[in-house]
């Protein structure tokens, strides 16, 4: 068997933990040749950019962030943006794309990505390619599954952040305003908040009324503490309000939220007065050496996903439901993001010792 593997979207710690994975177990266990593609599915379009990948290529790197193949979030083979008379247009070269996975005679593509790339990797199995996904995001937001790989070790980035700011803000009676990613969903602000002990947090799926994120400020300072740490999703709204979306794609989805955090430092700053500083922690949650839990989440599912081409098990996704590592259809995982429940076990502890969500 030759297999391919790519890496697809934003980037995320643990994605050369499961291509080491998949380069080793193909090789070591079952004596197939594995094709890396690079940047995602643009490596599959015009010449093509691949490489054989053999275990000592993997050697070193699960403890890297990043991904040894390259990657892009803008590399959709069913809309590739194309120059035409001067004019920015998009055209479906999927059909390239599949005439090529033939001539490099592989007989299955082990796609790394989050919703976006699944989505693709699903559109492709539906055109006869032989696919099989694996679960990737920061965001969490993958449904079917009980975590992405990445996810741990952001919450960890940003937690380590909490824990800095705490002391500056404490020193300056200040309220820090940190701002972190998730797209619509507010996994990394909910969980980092908690570990980090923030006062506020802010996310998509409850809507803040700013009078409360202020009172529960106000609150703190009668109780004689000067300084409050928000955490605000960059998707988090206002009940009357929209998301801080900067820009989208043609049907709608946001590609790039900015915004969050300042719209809510100026709302504070505004309403109590008090001296107000806003941190975004952007990129610095994608990047880094992926945590043990990450690495070892990586490893499994690299393994699971060539064991999945070796049962045919194509259209399916890698999946944990723990203690197992399991799979389901990719266009099960696809249908919906996995969001925070606002009545969930998570969110009620949080607010039950004392953390505020504006509501
Ligand atoms: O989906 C992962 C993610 O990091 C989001 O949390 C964030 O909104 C987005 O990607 C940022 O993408 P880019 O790297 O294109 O700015």
């Amino acid at each position: 068997m030759r297999i391919g593997v790519l890496t697809g979207g934003g980037d995320a710690p643990g994605l050369n933990g499961v291509i080491r994975a998949v380069v080793r177990s193909a090789t070591l266990t079952y004596g197939w040749t594995v094709i890396g593609i690079f940047d995602g599915f643009e490596g599959l379009l015009g010449k093509t950019n691949t490489k054989q990948l053999k275990p000592w290529h993997t050697r070193g790197i699960l403890p890297r962030g990043g991904t040894i193949l390259g990657t892009t979030n803008r590399g959709n083979p069913f809309a590739v943006e194309v120059r035409e008379k001067g004019r920015l247009a998009e055209k479906d070269l999927s059909e390239t794309a599949i005439r090529n996975i033939r001539k490099l005679r592989l007989d299955a593509v082990v796609v790394i990505g989050g919703d976006g790339s699944l989505a693709i990797a699903q559109r492709l199995f539906q055109k006869g390619v032989p696919v099989i996904g694996v679960p990737k995001t920061i965001d969490n937001d993958l449904s079917e599954t009980a975590v992405t790989f990445g996810f741990m070790t952001a919450v960890a980035t940003a937690t380590d952040a909490l824990d800095k700011l705490h002391t500056t803000a404490e020193s300056h009676h200040r309220v820090v305003v940190v701002e972190m990613m998730g797209r619509y969903a507010g996994w990394i602000a909910l969980e980092a908040g908690i570990a980090g002990s923030a006062d506020v947090i802010l996310i998509p799926e409850i809507p803040y009324d700013m009078s409360r994120v202020c009172r529960k400020i106000a609150d703190r300072s009668k109780e004689n503490c000067c300084s409050s740490i928000v955490v605000v999703a960059e998707g988090a709204k206002p009940l009357k309000g929209e998301m801080a979306v900067v820009e989208r794609d043609p049907s709608g989805y946001a590609i790039h939220f900015s915004g969050a955090g300042a719209a809510v430092g100026e709302g504070i700053r505004r309403k109590t007065g008090m001296d107000v500083r806003v941190t975004v922690l952007g990129h610095l949650q994608r990047g880094g050496s992926p945590c043990a839990a990450d690495r070892i989440l990586a490893t499994q599912y690299g393994v699971k996903a060539v064991e999945l081409v070796a049962r045919k098990k194509f259209g399916h996704m890698v999946s944990y439901r723990p203690p197992e590592i399991t799979s389901v259809p990719i266009k099960k995982a696809i249908r919906k993001l996995k969001l925070v429940d606002p009545a969930g076990d998570m969110v009620r502890a949080a607010e039950s010792i004392g953390i505020s969500f504006g509501r």
